[in-house]
């Protein structure tokens, strides 16, 4: 009951923010979010290289199409990891300011009814919410991994009319089991249950369709007969999950309204793609054979690097057939589409991504693990600078406020949003009422911390100017890394012990096997967990750090990025950036004084049995009577 009651007292001061009068004229907005994207797996970085095999390998002709007709951002930093990066994005926080952890989405801590679950705290303001008070109809499709304890954390809560997708880190693409080669762990539910959730007007709850969570369509390379759809390019295996949130999403802005300017669309397209397990359809496989061919290379002969670029390869794809819905629709003109990975590639083996020429992956500070591919694209990028490059630098909790500007939300400090300007500032209404309401009751800050405010700035503005909208105004990567503009030029901070600090071939893994890959001394996967146990590559420290290529840069590597995109000349011991130095570290130590470290609490073994209750589903299994008035106490 606690529960219930703060969240109403916490959201009361905007109860009336959902009922603002929108203005027409804004255009949709149409979010793309891959994950573990690697640099180099992007047809137009791999062009970049001049390497033939890597450009045969990386077939992205719809991304690259989107790019030359939009705007690529160079400096788009995300967090290193994937729970953090999307509460980052979904929060407008930065990941130290809103969830540092892939923390399991059951935990639960009750003594902070605000903070203590999985995810981003319930009394955060979700960029879907931000814009259905805007006016626009926002829709989720794919992976949230951000929070699913009660429904105020799933994407209903976060300002999703309609969702269908799944809440783990990840699942299996075609029977949407929770499984150990997913994520490298197994859950506290075995891993046995199904996670596939939708939900829309009439229904939520576990996917209620047999046909879209077993192997029926999964096509097994040779064995093709009795297997409907899979070989067959043009249409897409139907139980795949990427097939299903491709639909899903096209089914969405094909039931749009468009003659409501006033209420334009939101669509979150969230692939399940590129993360772990590495799996596609064959036909997929099979075309990624014939282009490589066609492009004079030679066969991949790594099964973990041949699946990522199929998987790769039928991203794009269906980008293509989101942008040709639109287009059909007569919608495209007026769509900001802005594409984005939620980190970079993971190259620890079995992973087969590659961020070539930068340094490191996914799991680390390095520009490989943070600097994500991102673009805008769409009718609303100006001509005058369409095919150009953005080098402002951009935290992925930019977007929040970026869409916020798109949506007017910065034209009018008149008017009562869950987000609403202060002097000039955005500032999360909701959040800010939860911690005077923590203040009123004199919580002590250790047991509930308070919420911190948004860390994005408007972007959009500052990209059409050609202007850097960070220029001066650091962004915390994590609490070891700080990437800041100043008169000295474009620098980072990178300190402590980092993963995979080396750089890797334009075609890597460079070896025909894994375990040719792992005679050559890693990279090794971090941890493994087993029922929320971390096991480590090994027992003994310094073999661990040599098998996961650890790189300790103790009280700081520093680097110019302007000049050393690669991250090659550490300028620490330089005396010429001495101050520099001192300052960044000065920075960084001030940022983390501001960390936002909520006690998220242990998993309730109540949990598995919830989910057992609902058909064997992950779903919210605290506080189910929520509904969107009481969530969003609008009476
Ligand atoms: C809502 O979802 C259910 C279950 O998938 C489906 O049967 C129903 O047709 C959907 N309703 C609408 C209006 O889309
Ligand atoms: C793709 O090519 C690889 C490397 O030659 C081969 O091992 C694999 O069987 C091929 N797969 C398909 C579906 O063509
Ligand atoms: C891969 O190839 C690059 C050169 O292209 C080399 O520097 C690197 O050591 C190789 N890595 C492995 C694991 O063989
Ligand atoms: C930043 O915070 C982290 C985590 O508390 C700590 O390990 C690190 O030493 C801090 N760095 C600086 C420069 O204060």
């Amino acid at each position: 009951m606690v529960k219930v009651a703060v969240a109403l007292v916490a959201c009361a001061a905007v109860a009336s923010a959902f009922s603002a009068v929108p203005q027409a004229g804004k255009p949709h907005i149409v979010l793309i979010l891959a994950v573990d994207y690697g640099h180099a797996n992007l047809g137009y970085n791999a062009r970049k290289t001049g390497n033939k095999q890597l450009i045969a390998e990386t077939n992205t002709p719809n991304l690259d199409a989107l790019i030359d007709d939009g705007v690529y951002l160079s400096q788009h930093y995300s967090y290193a990891v994937c729970a953090p990066s999307r509460s980052s994005l979904q929060s407008g926080r930065f990941g130290s300011h809103v969830n540092m952890f892939n923390t399991a989405p059951e935990a639960v801590n009750s003594a902070d009814p605000i903070s203590g679950y999985a995810g981003i705290p319930v009394a955060m303001t979700g960029m879907a919410e931000v814009l259905k008070s805007a006016g626009y109809r926002t829709h989720g499709v794919g992976k949230w991994d951000i929070g699913m304890a009660t429904p105020a954390h799933s994407p209903f809560g976060k300002g999703y009319e309609t969702f269908i997708g799944y809440y783990q880190h990840a699942n299996d693409y075609w029977n949407k089991r929770g499984s150990f080669l997913a994520t490298g762990e197994v859950d506290m539910c075995l891993s046995l249950m199904l996670d596939f959730f939708s939900y829309n007007e009439t229904y939520r709850g576990g996917n209620p369709n047999p046909g879209q969570v077993t192997d029926s369509c999964k096509c097994q390379e040779g064995t093709e007969t009795g297997c409907q759809n899979g070989g067959d390019e043009n249409t897409y295996p139907s139980c795949f999950e990427e097939t299903i949130f491709m639909n899903a999403a096209m089914d969405r802005i094909r039931a749009h309204d468009t003659s409501q300017p006033q209420h334009p669309l939101f669509l979150f397209h969230s692939f399940h793609f590129l993360h772990t397990p590495l799996e596609a359809p064959i036909a997929a496989i099979r075309e990624l054979n014939q282009t490589i061919r066609d492009k004079g290379g030679d066969p991949i002969n790594l099964e973990s690097r041949l699946m990522y670029n199929s998987m790769v390869l039928l991203m794009d794809k269906i980008v293509g057939r989101l942008v040709q819905t639109l287009v059909g629709k007569g919608m495209f003109e007026n769509t900001l589409l802005a594409f984005l990975s939620d980190n970079g590639g993971p190259i620890y083996l079995p992973a087969g991504a590659n961020n070539y020429p930068l340094k490191g992956g996914k799991w680390s500070d390095w520009q490989g693990g943070v600097l994500a591919n991102a673009f805008i694209s769409g009718g609303v990028v100006p001509a005058s600078i369409r095919g150009t490059v953005h080098a402002g630098i951009f935290s992925i909790a930019d977007w929040y406020t970026t869409f916020a500007e798109v949506a007017g939300l910065y034209d009018n400090d008149e008017m009562k949003y869950p987000v609403s300007l202060d002097d000039g500032v955005l500032v999360d209404q909701k959040a800010k009422a939860a911690n005077d309401w923590m203040d009123a009751n004199r919580l002590d800050e250790t047991t509930n911390p308070r919420l911190p405010p948004l860390d994005g700035v408007p972007q959009w503005a500052a990209i059409l100017a050609g202007r850097d909208a960070r220029d001066g105004n650091p962004i915390h990567i994590s609490p070891q890394a700080l990437v800041w503009k100043q008169d000295a030029g474009l620098l980072k901070l990178v300190t402590g012990k980092q993963y995979f600090g080396r750089h890797v071939g334009p075609v890597f893994p460079n070896c025909s096997t894994l375990q040719s890959g792992q005679n050559l001394q890693g990279p090794a996967r971090q941890t493994v967990k087993f029922l929320d146990i971390q096991y480590e590559p090994s027992t003994n420290q310094e073999q661990i750090d040599t098998l996961t290529w650890t790189e300790d840069c103790g009280g700081g590597c520093l680097y110019d990025l302007a000049s050393d995109p690669t991250e090659s000349n550490d300028l620490a011991s330089d005396p010429a950036f001495a101050v520099e130095l001192e300052r960044m570290q000065a920075k960084l130590a001030a940022l983390n004084a501001t960390l936002f470290l909520p006690n998220r609490g242990d998993q309730p073994s109540t949990a598995c049995d919830s989910f057992i209750n609902h058909g064997g589903f992950y779903g919210p299994f605290m506080a189910l009577e929520q509904t969107s008035e009481t969530h969003q106490c609008a009476q």
